[in-house]
């Protein structure tokens, strides 16, 4: 260690002096004066040992995630990030040299140099910029779904039996009006025999369920759901020069539904977990998954959908995934996640309130002991500057550490939208996820054999065109009471005759 650094200080640092590669996070803050000579820093082989970046508003949180998100990408490390308010995008551009730059780096001895990085730019079921991302309701599964309906308990637990019918007849929940007919039927005379058998689940139970789906179609939920449906193993990938490929989930445009896209994250890192075989410790991480503003994950959340959470977050770890989670107070992460987050990157917080200071303790309680008074370094930080600790390479908790924050070497905020948009249009994938497909699956061959069986019928139904509301209840009620669906049900059982696996979350996949 450095002669320059005084003693307490050379205490701390050694904490970080490590041999294998890491992300480097900036230089040690030791009473007012940043030492270079002291770097602070994430080994590379403990990423998937999870973290958290919390912070009050606008003291750094999102640059942090940047700064992390552009060295993983450099090291060959692909990365999953959030972009809730649309200012991650600049990850894809260098960022801009200037005075406060370039004095950020001087005083935490970095070498900046404006550098972008490859990204994928991805949406939410096509709407705002970006690749639409979609699940079909299968895929989902009834806990996710539950969270996104608002369910109680005994309602979810009733979905889950439903799906549990539908994957046993084979019937396929491609998409939310599919899921509509299944319990529709059920509800219908022609279904109640069926409904007995399911057992455990009430017709008013149902009743329920059928008008939430119907009520969450209407808000115009149903783009987000259907085929083809997004194959999470695209954010495993790296660029051709070898550096991990950053895909940016843009979710501005549906910032007023945050149950739903907080709860689609959760699907993505579900669907990953299911899919992903144990790894055991790596030398790094196969992917590093980015939730920004997660406290949305976890209000209202139910106590299924919060068991799954625990455990998708303890066993994705021997998978080579790390998760971090962003937020305002580690008080908004519930403990038994907060005692798996390995790596905390804590930003400054606010004492105004007396709910603030009731936090701000709290949050010091969940460090480890430290040279500092906590409280008053947490209330002094500047923005671009955390207290640290972070997992060794052996997997002990680093000496605390007040650090001034690297500068991220892209830019910082978004690119722009004609830059965003030709991204976009010009990736491989933009072909593969662009059009909805409709394909024939339990509605519309319900819906077929209704036409048939009943010709004096006015119209046929228009099968295309995804996002409009074609498709009426009144028909559904038609179709599920012509009496067809059960034979069709007992039908499509057969020849599908395969049993479906659900994980965790009660996620499955198709194999693909
Ligand atoms: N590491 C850093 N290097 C240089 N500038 C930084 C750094 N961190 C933060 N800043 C500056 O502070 C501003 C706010 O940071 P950021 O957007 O990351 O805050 P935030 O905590 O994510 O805020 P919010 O809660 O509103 O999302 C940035 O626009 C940037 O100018
Ligand atoms: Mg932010």
């Amino acid at each position: 260690m450095v002669e320059s650094v005084p003693p307490p200080a050379r205490e701390i640092a050694s904490g970080y002096a490590l041999t294998g590669a890491a992300i480097e996070l900036g230089a040690l803050l030791w009473e007012g004066r940043c030492l270079p000579e002291a770097p602070i820093r994430i080994p590379l082989s403990m990423l998937n040992r999870h973290g958290l970046v919390a912070g009050a508003t606008g003291t750094g949180k999102t640059k942090t995630l940047q700064l992390i998100a552009e060295q993983l990408s450099a090291n060959g490390v692909p990365v999953f990030l959030a972009d809730i308010k649309g200012d991650v995008s600049g990850i894809s551009a260098p960022g801009q040299p200037g005075e406060r730059v370039g004095e950020r780096a001087a005083q935490v001895g970095q070498e900046w140099e404006a550098r972008g990085f490859p990204a994928e730019f991805y949406g939410l079921g096509g709407i705002g910029p970006g690749i639409p991302v979609r699940a079909t309701v299968t895929g989902f599964g009834p806990v996710l779904l539950s969270k996104v309906l608002g369910l109680n308990p005994t309602q979810e637990q009733s979905l889950g039996l439903i799906f549990h019918y539908a994957d046993a007849k084979g019937l396929e929940l491609v998409d939310l009006k599919d899921l509509r007919a299944v319990v529709a039927f059920l509800t219908s005379p022609e279904g109640r025999a069926e409904l007995k058998d399911i057992g455990g689940l009430s017709a008013a139970t149902a009743g329920v369920i059928l008008r939430s789906v119907t009520a969450f179609e209407q808000q115009g939920a149903g783009g987000f759901f259907g085929e083809p449906e997004f194959d999470t193993s695209e954010l495993l990938r790296t660029a051709p020069d070898g550096s991990g490929l950053v895909s940016v989930l843009e979710l501005a445009a549906v910032q007023g539904k945050p149950q739903l896209f907080s709860t689609f994250l959760m699907w993505l890192l579900a669907d990953l977990f299911h899919e992903l075989p144990e790894a055991g410790d790596l030398a790094k991480p196969k992917l590093v998954f980015f939730l920004d503003e997660a406290h949305l994950l976890f209000t209202g959340a139910s106590k299924a959908f919060l068991e799954a959470i625990t455990q998708t977050v303890r066993l994705i770890r021997s998978k080579g995934v790390g998760v971090f989670f962003v937020t305002q107070t580690p008080k908004d992460v519930p403990s038994d996640v907060l005692a798996q987050l390995g790596n905390r990157v804590q930003h400054a917080l606010r004492a105004f309130t007396p709910e603030d200071a009731k936090a701000l303790k709290a949050t010091v309680r969940t460090f480890p002991n430290s040279a500092y008074d906590l409280e008053e370094v947490l209330t002094g930080l500047g923005t671009g500057e955390a207290v640290i600790t972070v997992l060794s390479e052996s997997g002990a908790p680093t000496p605390v550490a007040a650090t001034r924050l690297r500068a991220p070497q892209s830019l910082m905020g978004p690119v722009d939208a004609a830059a965003l948009d030709a991204a976009v249009r010009e990736s491989p994938l933009y072909e593969r996820y662009a059009r909805a497909v409709d394909r024939e699956s339990a509605f519309e061959k319900l819906a077929a054999k209704a036409e048939r069986a009943e010709p004096e019928q006015e119209k046929a139904p228009e099968p295309k065109a995804r996002g409009g509301d074609r498709d009426d209840g009144s028909l559904v009620e038609q179709v599920v009471g012509s009496g067809v669906f059960r034979s069709l049900a007992r039908s499509v059982g057969t020849q599908i005759g395969r049993e479906i696996t659900r994980s965790l979350f009660g996620t499955a996949r198709r194999r693909r």
